[in-house]
């Protein structure tokens, strides 16, 4: 029993949504803790699918929510979701959601540079969702950030909108060429939101301190992935902000001795949406097949993610840096038809074979797979709820992935519905 992390151990879109819904039917809380509406988290439940950006996932089983101070919260796209979630016969008022009075705003200007800076890179470009992520992380390093605490006293965040547009348009006009923004507007359209939002800003980090001192369980649901962190992932096609579980402590305002168990949610291959280097990434038609079996779309932005291979380097780097306690792995399902599936051991670089994931992007993008091969089980495994069940080629790849990272796998996941899974050790009591 205890607090309970979630993270995706790859490049984002592992699945986080699905488990963390699953898992929210034995916690109190759920809390986001860093990123923004730069992830699109995926609930299926009773064939209906839910997809949330902001809102935690535990929404779904109407657990108390919450934004942590790591997030960076788009008001509009707030408001637009709650509207969604309340249409969808889920409450998501202030009873439900709390948003931390710390958690920075992301703000238009934030949006404009975030695209004209993308532009501006041509091929070079990240391939960012466009959401102003990086730019209102980058005004919060720099101190320049609008919390939610400034709409408590909006004279107080008109003065500072009126200071910081007259750098951003400056830069804005003169260095991108692009259009600039009115101080007077942004504050006029604040009137409605901050009336509409007052009452979901709290000090989440006093409430989840109280929460836990009263024995009520706590999910952080990560977004994003551990090799799109700011510090450990492919810099710098990362997000801007820390992804790893350390930083659900952090992000959410409660200290790590809170945090228990850390379940690192791994896709059964591999899949990244963006630019930025990808080993086992794969340019042929096994690689299109996976893309269309999985639906490898992205629930943000719609655009195709790249596939390929599950690659341990890449798995084992997120097990160190995680401290995984157990894994989920996702979307087994999606591999039935193949004859053949693959798992990346190692790289070969300069003749030599790396097991650790490098920091420079000129060598990541030079490192040649190292493949081991396995039999497919060539039949449908999405009805099958009992892990003996699986059939034994199935059971011997998810072994051999515990094998090679020395985790115990806890949760199979074979469907995107919630009963599409198959509990293999019970996470919560
Ligand atoms: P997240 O960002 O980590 O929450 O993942 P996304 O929601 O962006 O992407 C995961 C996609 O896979 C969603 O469309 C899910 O509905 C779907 N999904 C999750 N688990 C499974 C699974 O086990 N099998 C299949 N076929 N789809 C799954
Ligand atoms: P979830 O939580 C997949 C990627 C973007 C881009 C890079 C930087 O759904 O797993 P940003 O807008 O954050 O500055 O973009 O990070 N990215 C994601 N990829 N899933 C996500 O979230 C992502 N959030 C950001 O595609 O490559
Ligand atoms: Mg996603």
């Amino acid at each position: 029993m205890g607090n309970t992390v979630i993270v995706g151990t790859q490049w984002g879109d592992e699945g986080k949504g699905k488990i963390v819904d699953l898992l929210s039917e034995h916690a109190d809380y759920v809390v986001r803790f860093q990123g923004g509406n730069n992830a699109g988290h995926t609930m299926v439940v009773n064939g209906k699918e839910i997809i949330s950006h902001l809102v935690p996932s535990g929404i779904i089983q109407q657990k108390k929510c919450f934004i942590g101070n790591g997030v960076v919260v788009d008001p509009l796209v707030l408001l637009e979701e709650i509207e969604y979630l309340l249409s969808n016969d889920i409450d998501a008022s202030p009873a439900m959601l709390k948003i931390s009075n710390r958690a920075h705003i992301i703000m238009p200007y934030h949006k404009l540079i975030d695209n004209a800076r993308e532009t501006d890179k041509g091929d070079k470009k990240i391939g960012t969702t466009g959401r102003g992520i990086g730019p209102c992380y980058e005004d919060k390093a720099t101190r320049r950030g609008i919390r939610f605490c400034d709409l408590l006293d909006f004279d107080f965040f008109k003065e500072k909108v009126r200071i910081i547009l007259k750098e951003k348009n400056f830069y804005l006009k003169n260095y991108f060429k692009s259009q600039t923004i009115d101080p007077e507007t942004i504050i006029n359209s604040f009137e409605q939101i901050r009336k509409r939002l007052l009452p979901y800003i709290a000090d989440v980090s006093v409430i989840l301190f109280e929460g836990i001192n009263n024995d009520k369980r706590v999910l952080f649901e990560g977004a994003q992935g551990t090799h799109l962190d700011i510090e450990h992932g492919t810099y710098p096609f990362v997000t801007s902000s820390s992804v790893v579980s350390g930083n659900a402590a952090n992000g959410s305002g409660v200290g790590p001795a809170n945090l228990n168990e850390i379940i690192g949610i791994v896709k059964a291959y591999t899949t990244r949406v963006g630019a930025g280097p990808f080993p086992t990434e794969l340019f042929d038609d096994i690689g299109d097949k996976i893309q269309q079996t999985g639906s490898e779309f992205g629930a943000t932005t719609g655009r195709k993610r790249r596939c390929g291979w599950l690659d341990m380097v890449v798995l084992r780097n997120a097990v160190r840096l995680n401290s995984l306690t157990g894994l989920a792995i996702t979307k087994l399902d999606v591999l039935d038809d193949l004859d053949e599936i693959k798992i990346c051991t190692g790289y070969q670089y300069n003749g030599t074979e790396i097991q650790d994931f490098p920091a420079e992007i000129k060598i990541l993008q030079s490192c040649i797979p190292v493949y081991e091969s396995h039999p497919g089980w060539k039949e449908d495994i999405s009805g099958i709820t009992k892990f003996d069940d699986l059939p034994e080629n199935a059971k011997k790849y998810l072994a051999r992935i515990e094998k090679l990272c020395s985790v115990r796998i806890k949760i199979v996941s074979v469907g995107p519905g919630r009963e599409a899974t198959i509990i293999k050790e019970k996470i919560f009591n």
